[in-house]
């Protein structure tokens, strides 16, 4: 079978690498990919130009078109390739609101008795600044801009001025416009934040093994909010009643509801939760798999990742189970100096080829130019690796990581640390 899969970064090479380990795959296409994924085609169309992927998967033959990031399936990318025939793995538009908008997504969860933080929705300034100046949900308070914002939208704030220049930003100088129309205001949850992730075809779901990102960009979990730093799984905060009550309370009424509401649900569920002294909470859903975690992830899974989302695209995965590496993996993020501000591209990266083969490199942000690769990203690398135990896991990739080197590269070296 022949595949595109949509999206370019260290999500989609790690998605490439292990959907190509499949027998029945034949060729992999790539739109537009990065530098560093081997044996697949690229093709150089953009995320968002859903029509002409779908051109491109009808003139070619494709059998599966997986999509990666959320900003095609917010445009409908699923639509418009099932209106063609053409088989794809990823919710619909109107399951993929869940992720688009944060506004349906707490009114969602509010419907459904969804645990989340209280909230209110405001769709002008001054009701805003009211609600802040009130106090009603306590300081720090979060702010947080309706639609897609290439996360950047939210903003814990530490105090009512802060969130008046977050209100200030979103809703009158809309620097996301469209997306600051209509605005989140909610209670700061104390806690550890978790990432919980399943595939579903709509009532049937498939449970995925647990992993833990970490957000920040610098040790200690201090710095800004990043795309994410590094992953390990499983994440050690989940044990077997944390997991069934997260099942119970926040993934089964999801897909439900979801359902009841008309938007039946295909794909990847992804809850960003923070565990509060009652209980763990929803922060937000994506609709996709996590940028790193999905890395994290697929290192530990030992079945065929294309028998689950071909049954994923064909509506059906009850006859799907996956088999798990029970030992652990770990995967670090090496970043431009900068990230997740402004950064410098087109550095050249050396010792790439004197990595041992247990060590997973997904590249993220790179352009291979005349035999030798070069950043491109913020993010640029991930090195990966499934050891014993989790020191040992993390001992390899942290000793991979001495021999690469680029100008201004950056890394956490707590990831699975703990705090
Ligand atoms: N209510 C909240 N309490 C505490 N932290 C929060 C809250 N909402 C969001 N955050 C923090 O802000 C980050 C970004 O928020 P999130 O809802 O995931 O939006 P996005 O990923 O679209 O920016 C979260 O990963 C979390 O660290
Ligand atoms: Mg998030």
């Amino acid at each position: 079978m022949k595949l595109l899969v949509i999206g370019s970064g260290g999500r989609e090479h790690a998605l490439v690498w292990k959907l190509s380990q499949s027998s029945r795959v034949e060729k992999i296409y790539v739109a537009p990919g990065n530098g560093g994924m081997e044996g697949v085609e690229r093709v150089d169309i953009k995320t968002h130009e859903i029509v002409a992927l779908a051109d491109f998967a009808e003139a070619n033959g494709i059998g599966l078109t997986v999509v990666g990031p959320e900003l095609p399936l917010s445009l409908g990318i699923v639509d418009e390739f099932k209106r063609r025939g053409l088989k794809v793995f990823g919710p619909e538009k109107l399951g993929a609101e869940l992720e688009v908008s944060k506004v349906f997504a707490k009114e969602f969860m509010r419907r459904h008795n969804i645990p989340t933080a209280d909230f209110s929705v405001v769709t002008d300034y001054v009701s805003g600044e009211e609600i802040i100046k009130s106090g009603k949900y306590g300081n720090p308070v979060v702010v947080k801009a309706d639609g897609l914002a290439r996360g950047k939208g939210s903003f814990v704030c530490k105090s009512d001025k802060e969130a008046l220049i977050a209100l200030d930003y979103l809703m009158n100088k809309r620097i996301f416009g469209n997306a600051g129309d209509s605005v989140v205001i909610e209670r700061f949850l104390p806690g550890r934040e978790i990432s919980f992730t399943v595939v579903t075809d709509g009532s049937w779901i498939v449970p995925i093994v647990t992993s833990l990102d970490h957000k920040k960009a610098y040790d200690g979990d201090v710095g800004p909010n990043t795309g994410g730093m590094g992953a390990i799984s499983p994440c050690p905060y989940v044990d077997a009643s944390l997991y069934k009550k997260i099942m119970n309370e926040i993934i089964r009424p999801a897909v439900d509801g979801m359902m009841e509401e008309g938007r039946k649900f295909t794909g990847v569920l992804y809850a960003g939760l923070m565990l509060v002294e009652d209980g763990p909470k929803v922060l937000e859903f994506n609709v996709r798999f996590g940028d790193p975690e999905t890395e994290a992830i697929l290192l530990r899974l030992k079945s065929d990742l294309l028998d689950l989302l071909e049954a994923g695209a064909n509506g059906d995965i009850s006859g799907v189970k996956l088999d798990w590496n029970t030992k652990p993996s770990v995967d670090v993020v090496l970043a431009s100096e900068g990230y997740p501000g402004k950064y410098k591209k087109g550095k050249e990266i050396a010792g790439l080829d004197n990595l041992t083969e247990d060590i997973i490199v997904f590249h993220a942000g790179t352009e291979f130019r005349d035999g030798k690769f070069y950043t491109s990203g913020g993010r640029v690398l991930n090195l990966a690796s499934v050891g014993e135990d989790l020191t040992q896991a993390r001992n390899k990739v942290y000793r991979a990581i001495e021999k690469i080197k680029f100008d201004g590269m950056y890394y956490r070296k707590d990831i699975g640390m703990g705090k």
